[in-house]
C-alpha cells in the first residue's frame, strides 16, 4: 500500500507529495512544525501540541491553516488512510508560497500545511527505555527564540549528527556551562535527594509538551521538582538523568559523554515517571 501524505487539503501518495520551490519554509525556514504520537488511533497530549502550534504561529504572525477540530479530523484521516494505529504524525505550517523576498508577502498568501504519518513502535521504545540511552554534550549555538518550534533546525541537526557519530542517542546542548536541553528533547537530572531538575521554560528551550505532562505526573507521584538550569558537571554527578519528548516519552539516560551514571542502568525515578507518563497520556489522549 502506498504511503499517504497530506498537502494543502489533498491526500496524495507520499512519493508524489511536493511543495512549491518558492515555499518560504524551503527558502527561509519561515514556518513551524509539531510532532506527536498516536497510540491506538488517539493522539497523546494533543491539546498541548495544538496550543503550542498556535503559540509558534502567533509568534511568527502566521495564521492557523484551519480550525482545531478540522485539523484533528485531517490528522485522524491521514493516519486512517495509512492504515496505522500507532503513528508518528508530523505537521508543518509555513508562510506559504511567494516570490523570494525577505519581508512577509504582500498581498498576504495562505499558509501551507503538510502532514505525514509513519508507524511508531511502542515496544521498541519500551525496550530502549529498559536499556537506557547515552548522550554527548555539544555547544548550544542556536538563536534566541528556540521556544518557537521553528523548522529552522540546523544547529539541532548538527548536534544530533555529532551524537550519532559517537554512537549516542542524543546531544545535550550546553550554553554558558549550563545544559539547556537536548537537540530534540528536554533534559532532566535527579539529585541524591530524589529531586528532579530541569531547565525552566524560557526563550532558551523549547517548552516540551511531554515535559509539561511529566511535571504533572511528578506532582501526582509527590516527586519534588526544581525548574532551574544545571551545569554539565552537575549532570555527570547526578543520581539519574533522563530526557523527554513526544517520541521518547520519558527515556532514561545512563551515560553522559564518558561518564556512566550510577550503575549504568536506567534509574528507578525515570522508569517510574515513564510509566506514569504513559498512563496519563493514554488517559488524556484526544480522538
Ligand atoms: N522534538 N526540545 C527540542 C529542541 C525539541 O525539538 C523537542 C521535540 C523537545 C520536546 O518537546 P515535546 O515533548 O513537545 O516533543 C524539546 C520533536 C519530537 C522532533 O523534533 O521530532
Amino acid at each position: 500500500m502506498a504511503q499517504i501524505a497530506y498537502v494543502n487539503g489533498a491526500y496524495v501518495r507520499h512519493c508524489d507529495a511536493a511543495v512549491h520551490i518558492e515555499d518560504r519554509g524551503y527558502q527561509f525556514a519561515d514556518g513551524i512544525y509539531e510532532a506527536c504520537i498516536m497510540i491506538d488511533g488517539r493522539c497523546w497530549d494533543i491539546d498541548g501540541h495544538l496550543e503550542r502550534m498556535k503559540r509558534s504561529l502567533d509568534a511568527l504572525e502566521i495564521d492557523m491553516p484551519m480550525g482545531r477540530r478540522a485539523l484533528m479530523i485531517a490528522m485522524g484521516e491521514l493516519v486512517r488512510r495509512n492504515r496505522l494505529r500507532d503513528a508518528f504524525v508530523y505537521l508543518q505550517v509555513t508562510r506559504g508560497v511567494a516570490p523570494r523576498n525577505h519581508p512577509f508577502p504582500k498581498p498576504w498568501t495562505p499558509p501551507a500545511l503538510v502532514m505525514t504519518a509513519r508507524r511508531f513502535n511502542l515496544d521498541q521504545s519500551d525496550a530502549q527505555a529498559a536499556r537506557g540511552v547515552s548522550v554527548i554534550s555539544h555547544p548550544d549555538i542556536r538563536w534566541g527564540r528556540v521556544d518557537i518550534k521553528s523548522v529552522g533546525l540546523l544547529p539541532n541537526v548538527l548536534a544530533k549528527e555529532a551524537a550519532v557519530k559517537e554512537g549516542a542517542y542524543e546531544a545535550w546542548l550546553v550554553r554558558d556551562d549550563k545544559v539547556t536541553e537536548g537537540s530534540s528533547t528536554n533534559a532532566w537530572i535527579v539529585d541524591d535527594q530524589g529531586v528532579l531538575i530541569t531547565h525552566p521554560k524560557s526563550h532558551e528551550i523549547l517548552g516540551g509538551i511531554t515535559r509539561e505532562t511529566a511535571l504533572v505526573c511528578a506532582q501526582e507521584l509527590q516527586i519534588k521538582v526544581h525548574e532551574r538550569a544545571f551545569a554539565l558537571e552537575e549532570a555527570k554527578n547526578a543520581t539519574e538523568a533522563f530526557i523527554t519528548s513526544a517520541t521518547s516519552f520519558v527515556m532514561p539516560v545512563t551515560k553522559i559523554d564518558t561518564t556512566v551514571l550510577g550503575n549504568g542502568k536506567p534509574g528507578p525515578v525515570a522508569l517510574r515517571l515513564r510509566e506514569a507518563y504513559k498512563a496519563k497520556a493514554r488517559e488524556i489522549a484526544g480522538a
